[in-house]
């Protein structure tokens, strides 16, 4: 923690150890503005007569720079006898004139607003970006168990995400359940966690037992060789379609007085339930001829994953739950009197078990079907369990559509009904709102790989347009495929989980604008003007930084100092635009800073400076793309 000892050593009285002993859940030799906090309320505890430990908590963070780095809600601190716009005023002009890290505050009715010295943080900042490099911005003590003592060990999250349903189109929802658990899953490891990434596919319920009917009937092992997703999807189609219009025929002569009781018997729905049935009851073949399905897709989605720079430790799924596990819970529900019997069904009616309107609002799902099959709920419900006696873990997220907050309900208040409580309460459900306008023209769905190679054709087709710099890139289609992907995650994460968006393939890859491209196009520039540069890492170690004058040079190192608080938030928010937002601030700044911060053509100790700025700025600029799951490109 070399660049810390040194700012240390110009404060007066300040001393990391000590800081750390008096400032709980601190991390000065990570968080410079853990530092600038803990002095600050030393100082103003001398300047106010309140206790540090008050006014620490109460050191927040401000909506832009042009309000300061850190700013103090005078009512927070709780002193009685004046009015705060007064006492505002009183502490200001008592503000030591002599601070080594702040200038007078301002005031603006009954907020102060802290500036930092520009020195003094321009020389531990760098360094400190130059030292952590790509761990710069984390802290892995977040997921220590004990943060005192490592050697009790890290905390574990399963996060659950993705889940797709095979031989049905992944669409927009999986995606973006897959863009926001991989970005928590980045976000918790990050914060030194033991992270588990499970995909929970839909593969199983009668549908699959229609597919493979579908199978029987008109399958092409080659075909489903070469594409298996969309051979699978194909049939599904075809077979629903026949289905479909079987049940309209049926019902029609049944209207007009014919007895149709030996067709509907031989129905597809009919013969489907029973292949479905022979599945549950683990027939060789039937089993056989499903696992190969599913076998065959994952092959498949572990190719898209690999673009999207997500990988799975566990591909878990509905069918992956046993008979077995779901018996003991059925049980253990009667034992509990939770479920009822309903016309030979079970169901749980919680109305009678959640008091007032929450237990109107959970409704009264079904837990086994007449014929004795298990649903989609009850499968959750012995996953869950089973997942906390496999991992025993410490916390666990599913990153499902808002569509399915009913179901979470329900799943996480069963749980505590059975006795689970505190396994219910690690449970959390990340949800998301709706992508709209991704279907094709003709209303159809699209598969996420034709979406991704769509948008990297676009992105492809904007890059030749400049034949010098396209003529230097190593290779211009990964380099699409890349451009494309940040496309689509950039405006996936641009608002809140929860709001809806429309897919907009203009918009989304377009250079002007809080886009993916403008980002990547940021990383890209760094790049190359530390390439035309050409000065080496070693040298830039020894950059004189109080060359560093300039109110843009300064800014970014104040956006940089401010990075490891906005990943902590961001631990807080669970969204990916908390990262975002701040990429935005930061690249805009450094947009804003070309014109005043020239390097190629300054003289040789300026333009090493200013390297050692830009190089750092790149660090975190890029820390933060990866972090959202973003890989950042070199030259585009
Ligand atoms: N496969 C489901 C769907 O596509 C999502 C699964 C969500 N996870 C869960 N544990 N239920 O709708």
């Amino acid at each position: 923690a070399a660049p810390i000892d040194q700012l240390v050593k110009q404060v007066d009285g300040l001393n990391l150890d000590a800081v750390k002993a008096k400032f709980p859940d601190t991390y000065p030799d990570l968080n410079l503005m853990d530092l600038y906090r803990a002095h600050l309320a030393n100082v103003l505890s001398e300047v106010t007569g309140v206790d540090t430990a008050i006014i620490y908590p109460n050191l927040g963070w401000t909506s832009g720079l042009d309000k300061g780095d850190i700013a103090l809600p005078v009512p927070s601190l709780r002193v009685k006898g004046k009015k705060p716009d007064e006492l505002a005023q009183e502490w200001a002009a008592k503000f030591p004139d002599t601070d080594p890290l702040f200038t007078k505050p301002t005031v603006s009715q009954i907020h102060l607003s802290f500036f930092v010295k520009a020195s003094p943080l321009v020389n531990a900042v760098i360094p400190m970006v130059q030292h952590k490099g790509a761990e710069y911005g984390f802290n892995k003590a977040d997921g220590l168990k004990d943060p005192k003592d490592p050697s009790k060990g890290q905390k574990r999250i399963i996060v659950e995400f993705s889940s797709p349903n095979i031989a049905k189109p992944f669409h927009a929802g999986h995606l973006r359940s897959t863009i926001i658990g991989g970005f928590l899953s980045n976000l918790y490891a990050g914060a030194g966690w033991d992270v588990i990434r499970i995909n929970y596919l839909g593969d199983w319920g009668k549908q699959y037992g229609l597919l493979a009917l579908a199978y029987e009937k008109y399958g092409d092992e080659e075909a489903l060789q070469k594409d298996p997703i969309n051979h699978l999807f194909q049939l599904y189609v075809r077979i629903n379609t026949e289905m479909t219009a079987e049940k309209e025929e049926l019902t029609k002569r049944k209207e007009a007085g014919e007895d149709v009781s030996a067709l509907e018997a031989n129905s597809l729905d009919e013969q489907a339930r029973r292949y479905f049935k022979k599945m549950t009851d683990r027939d060789a073949d039937a089993l056989a001829m499903w696992k190969r399905f599913r076998d065959l897709s994952i092959v498949r989605y572990k190719d898209t994953y690999a673009r999207l720079n997500i990988h799975f430790d566990e591909y878990s799924g509905e069918s992956q739950v046993s008979e077995e596990a779901m018996n003991k819970v059925g049980n253990l529900m009667e034992e509990k009197k939770i479920c009822k019997e309903d016309k030979g069904a079970q169901l749980i009616d919680f109305s009678e078990l959640v008091p007032g309107k929450e237990g109107k609002r959970l409704e009264k799902p079904l837990v086994r079907k007449r014929d004795g099959t298990a649903l989609y709920l009850t499968r959750d419900i012995s996953e869950l369990l089973g997942r906390h006696e496999k991992y025993n873990f410490d916390k666990m997220i599913y990153v499902v559509a808002s569509a399915q907050d009913l179901h979470l309900r329900q799943l996480f208040k069963i749980i505590e009904l059975l006795g689970y409580k505190d396994i219910a309460d690690k449970c959390q459900h990340i949800n998301f709102g709706l992508v709209l306008g991704m279907s094709t023209r003709k209303g159809t769905v699209k598969f996420l790989d034709d979406i991704l190679r769509d948008v990297a054709d676009k992105m492809h087709e904007v890059m030749k347009k400049n034949e010098n710099k396209y003529s230097q890139i190593e290779d211009p289609l990964a380099t699409a495929d890349v451009l494309g992907i940040s496309s689509v995650m950039v405006q996936d994460m641009s608002g809140k989980r929860i709001n809806n968006y429309t897919f907009n393939m203009e918009t989304m890859t377009s250079f002007e604008g809080d886009t993916g491209p403008y980002l990547q196009y940021a990383h890209a520039r760094l790049n190359s003007i530390r390439r035309k540069a050409g000065v080496s890492d070693e040298e830039l170690a020894t950059a004189d930084l109080s060359l560093l004058t300039e109110t843009s040079a300064i800014n970014l190192c104040r956006h940089m100092a401010g990075w490891p608080d906005v990943v902590k938030n961001t631990l807080k928010t669970l969204e990916p635009t908390t990262v975002l937002t701040y990429l935005f601030k930061l690249t805009h700044a450094l947009s804003s800073s070309y014109d005043q911060l020239q390097v190629v053509g300054s003289e040789p100790e300026l333009m090493k400076a200013r390297l050692a700025l830009y190089t750092a700025v790149q660090t975190v600029l890029a820390n933060g793309m990866r972090l959202i799951g973003l890989s950042p490109v070199d030259r585009m």
